[in-house]
Order: structure tokens, then sequence, then C-alpha cells
């Protein structure tokens, strides 16, 4: 299964994807990784060898040409599926719509509890004592596609936003792994979860 990720960040999410599939037995391959501006997370290319590219969101006109532009340069690697793996930025529906149902997102919380783009915070501020990981298929709405694995995941008193993200984190890792895998190997099937 090739691969394309999205990230916007520092890619730790990414990088269990790399090492994973550094496996030889892990039946995926990530062909390239993509970002909306110059992410940390792009040197994971030159570390893993992976091409990079870059659609700065700031460099158009409007989320529709950013998004046209995104999805022709996705489209040159002709991933079977693409993860969005901290990309903070909503796709344009025309990217829903052409990469579809082969489009997943990780999201920091245990949805459809604290959706957008601040799950964790979010979570804290409710002083909730759990949250949780969720795995989605993306479609137009935010962070409200059909869930193909979540998990919770522990607060603890004295969180603060980084230390439950941290923690989050570790579980959104493995479940994002394994998604992959569930996938590549056709225990999830994303066209009967595809509601776009
Ligand atoms: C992840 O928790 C992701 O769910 C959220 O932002 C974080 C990205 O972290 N959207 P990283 O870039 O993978 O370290």
């Amino acid at each position: 299964l090739s691969l394309v990720v999205l990230i916007s960040g520092g890619g730790s999410n990414l990088r269990s994807l790399l090492e994973a599939s550094e496996d030889a037995e892990y039946p995926a391959r990530i062909v390239a990784i993509g970002a909306d501006r110059d992410a940390d997370g792009l040197a994971l290319g030159e570390e893993f060898g992976i091409p990079t590219f870059s659609v700065p969101f700031t460099s158009f006109k409007d989320r529709a040409a950013w998004g046209d532009e995104l999805l022709a340069q996705i489209e040159q690697w002709k991933p079977d599926l693409v993860v969005l793996s901290g990309l903070m930025r909503l796709l344009p529906p025309r990217v829903v719509a052409a990469l579809s149902p082969n489009l997943i997102n990780t999201h920091p919380a245990y949805l459809p509890e604290f959706p957008g783009a601040h799950g964790v915070r979010d979570a804290l501020a409710a002083g909730v004592t759990e949250t949780g990981a969720s795995i989605i298929v993306v479609d137009n709405g935010v962070d409200d596609g059909p869930i193909i694995a979540q998990e919770r995941v522990a607060v603890h008193p004295h969180d603060s936003e980084t230390s439950l993200h941290d923690r989050i984190k570790i579980v959104e890792r493995r479940l994002l792994v394994q998604a992959v895998l569930d996938i590549a190997n056709g225990h999830v099937n994303l066209k009967e979860h595809s509601n776009v």
C-alpha cells in the first residue's frame, strides 16, 4: 500500500509510520511526505530518504487554489492512501472528493468529543478525566468522518496541554500504524466507511 502523508508540525506520528514501514513485513510504504508550510517534520524525508513537497497555504490566493495545487502534488505519487498526520488545515471539498475514501486523519481526542484544531486544549478546559485518540475517514465535515479506531487516554490532575498531548500521541501513533496495517491487509475496507 503506497502512502502520501501530510503534516504541518514535527511529524512524530509520521515518524512512527516511517519506522513501521522500515519493517519488510509491514505492507505499507510512504512514497512522499507533504506539508502546508515549511514544517519541521519535512526533515524526516531527509532522514528516511523519502521525497517531500511543501504547498504553503499562505502562498495562495484562497483555499481552493491551495487545495488544487496540493491535490496535483499528491496525485503525482498515485498513492493508494493519503494520511493526514497532524495536518492543521481543512481540505477543500474538491480535494476530499478526489481522494475519498482513501483519506484518513488522526485526531487527539475521543471523537465525536472535542473535534477541531484544539482537541487537547478543549478536553483540558472541559475538566474531563479521560479523553482519547481517534483515526477517522475524512469527509467534508470537521473531524466527523467514520471512526476506524479510537482509544481512551487518561487525563492526569496536573496535566498541561503538552503533557496530555504527549500521552495521547503515544496511543495515537500505535492506532495509526495499526489502522494503516488493517487497511493494507483488508481488515478495514474504506469503501464501506465512506460517506462523501
Ligand atoms: C497529532 O496529535 C495530531 O492528531 C494533531 O496534531 C498532532 C501532530 O503531532 N492534529 P505530530 O506532528 O505528529 O508530532
